[in-house]
């Protein structure tokens, strides 16, 4: 699928469910390769980085097989060490998480250049620091990164800068190595807790000691184990800031609320009703909301991964909002296709003002994943048809999401 045409129907209401969690999914994915026995994970939902993770496994030498539409059994018994990069990695930011994997498993390989969404450099000196500290040789080149290790030992890191992907890499790396490991500043989203999760069920011994501590205490072995990835948050919240867009109604069924507690408690403050359950949130736009100020933080703060939709929806309020982005400095080029509909914002530095007002539709070229769901929300919320570019984005990271709008009611239709 590479366009959409968007024809805006008014309010969107009714209800969808929420799909596995994209960024629980693919460190889980990959820390399968840490066990010494099959695992089963479920709950995996239906996007283009689960099925290249999952490509990715199986050419390592690992069995892949489906057992249902969202689970797979995974048994890394006769996989190996990469001779040469794996050029697949290239099109994955989640690759990075590949470098613990391969320490922890093989004492050694290498991937190759780091993929992702772009948002101007996203370093990778926090992974360097973490897995050097455990003893490895981390080699950076044109081509990729090679890591290698005789033995990893246990040891205490604090980071520079709250990273999920660096604690990510920390923990792979830790897990089966001699001793213990502190990892201060590390990250505290619900992800990591779910990839702490899968491992101490697999054998692992891995505690939060606190917010932002982690510790690690390396064991021999790892069985594999049958597990469950939680429901994506950022795609609950992705839906609730549709309906808060188009002055709808819309329930998200099988989702924690409260890893979206930073988003409901703006989208009261702007004016919506928000209604929690214990696996179900809903949002009621009872008319435009009202202009607010949002800062992205590390979780519990306000996510990054919502930011590009939140500014949307601020794009349709009454009154003025800004929109402060602390985690990826540039990631505001999609203002630019928003400009295309009519929307008032100014970008200074790291913060983005909007003018709230009525978007018409227009031509639009999705430049990440995130953006283009926000570009899809304005689209729902302007005024006349869009047209959507390079959609292939939004399918890196929503399962079916022409058929989830289509459940709210939008006329979603792909070229
Ligand atoms: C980040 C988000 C994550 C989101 C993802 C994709 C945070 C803390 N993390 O995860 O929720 O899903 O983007 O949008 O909100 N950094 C360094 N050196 C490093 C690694 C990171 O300086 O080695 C900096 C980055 O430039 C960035 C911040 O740390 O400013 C967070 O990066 P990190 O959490 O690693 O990024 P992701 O894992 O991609």
């Amino acid at each position: 699928m590479n366009e959409l045409i968007i024809h805006p129907v008014g309010a969107l209401r009714g209800s969808v469910p929420v799909s596995g969690s994209k960024n629980a999914a693919l460190p889980i994915l990959i820390a399968t390769l840490l066990c010494d026995g099959p695992s089963v994970i479920g709950n995996l939902p239906g996007i283009r980085d689960v099925t290249l993770t999952l490509r990715i496994l199986a050419r390592l030498g690992c069995t892949v097989e489906q057992m249902d539409d969202t689970t797979y059994r995974i048994d890394p018994t006769h996989a190996s060490a990469p001779i040469s990069a794996e050029p697949l990695t290239e099109r994955l930011r989640a690759s990075a998480y590949f470098l613990g994997a391969f320490l922890g498993r093989f004492g050694r390989g290498r991937i190759g250049r780091i993929g992702g969404c772009d948002f101007g450099g996203r370093p990778i000196d926090q992974h360097i620091k973490v897995l050097s500290a455990l003893g490895a040789t981390v080699l950076v080149t044109e081509d990729g990164v090679e890591v290698c290790s005789e033995e990893l030992k246990g040891t205490s890191v604090s980071f520079d800068t709250v990273s999920v992907g660096a604690t990510v890499n920390g923990i792979l790396s830790a897990v089966r190595a001699s001793g213990e490991t502190v990892l201060y500043g590390a990250a505290a989203e619900p992800h990591i807790d779910d990839l702490i999760g899968y491992l101490n069920r697999c054998g692992a011994n891995i505690r939060r000691a606190g917010q932002n501590e982690i510790r690690i205490r390396g064991v021999r072995r790892m069985r594999g184990c049958s597990y469950s990835v939680i429901p994506d948050m950022i795609e609950a919240g992705t839906y609730l800031i549709a309906g808060a867009a188009t002055q709808g109604a819309v329930r998200v069924r099988g989702v924690n609320p409260a890893h979206i507690a930073p988003l409901t408690r703006k989208l009261k403050e702007m004016g919506a009703d928000v209604d929690e359950e214990e696996q179900a949130v809903s949002v009621f736009a009872p008319g435009r909301l009202y202009g607010t100020r949002i800062e992205t933080q590390p979780y519990p703060g306000f996510p990054t991964d919502l930011q590009p939709q939140m500014t949307a929806l601020l794009c349709t309020c009454i009154g003025t909002g800004t929109v402060r982005e602390n985690i990826w400095r540039h990631r505001f080029r999609y203002t630019e296709e928003l400009r295309r509909m009519g929307a008032n914002i100014s970008v200074r530095e790291d913060t983005a003002t909007v003018v709230g007002g009525v978007l018409t539709g227009a031509e639009m070229t999705v430049p990440d994943l995130r953006a283009g769901a926000a570009l899809l929300i304005a689209a729902c919320a302007a005024r006349g048809d869009s047209h959507l570019y390079d959609v292939g984005w939004i399918e890196r990271g929503y399962e079916d999401f022409v058929g989830k709008m289509g459940m709210l009611g939008a006329s979603v239709t792909p070229i």
